[in-house]
């Protein structure tokens, strides 16, 4: 049966039976229930988010002398007050948010167990849960069944310009680029980590070609003109990443299109769906990603829409080779990966030595709510967005600028007059009014050259209400801040 609030509980505090157990305290039994107990709370969506004030009720953060339990406890108190409440239904500035009650019971699980994962040795159980977790994205995506879990989606796409390198120049992992001009394609709006990757993987942000969009979506016309153009130029164009789930307006590529246009010029296609991947749990809106199967590799977040804990992501990959070749690096690391297992050793296709056995939380989400549990999750987040969406086009102080899957973006309908700057200044100060007082959090963010709210519903307490709770106090903040200024003229 899958997790409700009540049952949830009592699951979990089962767990925390195991662990007073294992570690025969009832002070530690005390703790967790006091940290268990606070999820899904009734409070403000946060306490103040003044740095100093924080500061001062968190610490003591050293001690000389051991503090022991009544320390911790403080600390936990303390911490408890003063963070942000993700899983408040105001919560709405990131894709994800309270996480699920099974991925947390998962957390303990790993810690409990506290093991890395560059080897069977020391993580067989986890390895088998990563490598099942791996096949089962896989499935959905229509890939073949590699991969690695990775530390974000930022690493993920950083694994996809890795990857896309050996490819395009094999055995770079070893000789570097040398004298290769390596450039990459991407849309204007895409996430940032991809600028991440063309810094680290040592091409450059200069390298990274952003190719103008129609509606939020690459346009493929364009895409295919910049590799040409690039080719014509000496230069060595080697990915394409196309973007499922857009990070301001949720939009996605068409990927048969870019899919069409990377074979044609035989260079490596990565989608990054950390967002949009979520949706391929959906019967209703999986179409969004057709064509994925044609990619050569996937990021994938389970920490965003589906509601493991930070972090719980996967880089998914078509080709088996392709991992152990870019990973060629971890052939030195001998003493390590040389034991009876061998094969078996997933840091042999990681960039990481020490890394947590973050599958477990997907693992036991997907255990307790089922594909099809996930998959009502994704589409009630799409239809909260959508109840939004529609209250915002009906509203004649607002302007709907635009809706896809769970992003919706928004304006103040300009009053008299009004400039684009001062309906920028309307849109920050409104949502630094209702993060100041704590009434939601809101990201605001730039769409076609203008300031927008962008509102996400990511995690399940935000619910109808919730949407049409924030759109009245967005009105509001607006409203009061409008007349505070004519009072102050
Ligand atoms: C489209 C997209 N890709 C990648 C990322 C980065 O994911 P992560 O925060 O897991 O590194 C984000 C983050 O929001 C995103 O929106």
């Amino acid at each position: 049966m899958a997790f409700n609030k009540k049952i949830s509980f009592k699951h979990i505090l089962n767990e925390v039976g195991t662990i007073r157990k294992a570690m025969d305290s009832e002070e530690m039994n005390r703790l967790l229930r006091e940290i268990i107990g606070d999820y899904g709370a009734d409070s403000t969506i946060h306490s103040g988010l003044n740095y100093e004030e924080i500061k001062t009720h968190l610490g003591p953060f050293t001690l000389d002398e051991p503090g022991g339990f009544t320390a911790v406890e403080s600390a936990i108190r303390a911490y408890l007050e003063t963070s942000v409440r993700t899983d408040h239904p105001g919560f709405l500035r990131a894709f994800w948010g309270g996480s699920e009650p099974a991925s947390i019971v998962a957390s303990l699980l790993s810690d409990i167990r506290n093991t890395t994962m560059h080897s069977f040795a020391v993580a067989p159980s986890a390895t088998i849960v990563e490598n099942e977790m791996i096949q089962a994205i896989s499935k959905l995506a229509g890939f073949p069944g590699y991969g690695i879990f990775t530390t974000g989606g930022s690493n993920s796409n950083e694994m996809g310009f890795l990857c896309a390198r050996e490819d395009a120049l094999p055995g770079s992992s070893k000789s570097g680029i040398q004298n290769e001009k390596l450039c990459a394609f991407t849309s204007a709006e895409a996430h940032y980590s991809v600028d991440a990757a063309a810094n680290m993987i040592g091409i450059g942000t200069d390298a990274l070609i952003r190719i103008p969009c129609n509606n939020g979506k690459m346009n493929p016309i364009a895409l295919n003109d910049a590799i040409i153009e690039a080719k014509e130029k000496g230069e060595t164009p080697f990915i394409v990443l196309s973007t499922a789930g857009t990070t301001v307006r949720g939009e996605f590529d068409d990927l048969d299109a870019i899919s069409d246009i990377a074979q044609a010029h035989g260079i490596w296609h990565h989608v990054d769906a950390a967002w949009g991947g979520a949706a391929l749990f959906s019967k209703t809106h999986k179409s969004l990603l057709k064509g994925i199967e044609r990619a050569d590799s996937i990021a994938f977040d389970a920490h965003k829409m589906i509601g493991s804990s930070m972090v719980c992501s996967a880089f998914i990959v078509q080709d088996e080779k392709i991992l152990p070749l870019t990973m060629a690096h971890t052939n030195r690391g001998d003493y390590l990966f040389d034991d009876p297992n061998r094969e078996y050793n997933l840091g042999r296709i990681s960039p990481q030595c020490g890394r947590r056995a973050d599958a477990l939380k997907l693992w036991l989400t997907w255990l307790d709510l089922g594909t099809r549990g996930i998959g009502e999750k994704v589409d009630s987040c799409i239809e909260v967005s959508r109840h939004l969406a529609d209250l915002v086009s009906n509203n004649p102080k607002l302007s709907l600028i635009s809706f896809s899957f769970s992003n919706v973006c928004i304006r103040f309908t300009p009053r008299n007059g009004e400039t684009d700057e001062e309906g920028d200044l309307r849109i920050r100060r409104a949502r630094n009014y209702l993060e100041d007082q704590a009434k939601s959090m809101v990201l605001d963010s730039i769409l076609d050259n203008q300031l927008v709210i962008r509102f996400t519903a990511s995690h399940p307490n935000v619910d109808k209400e919730a949407t049409e709770e924030f759109l009245s106090n967005l009105i509001e903040a607006d409203e009061k801040i409008y007349s505070d200024s004519l009072g102050a003229a």
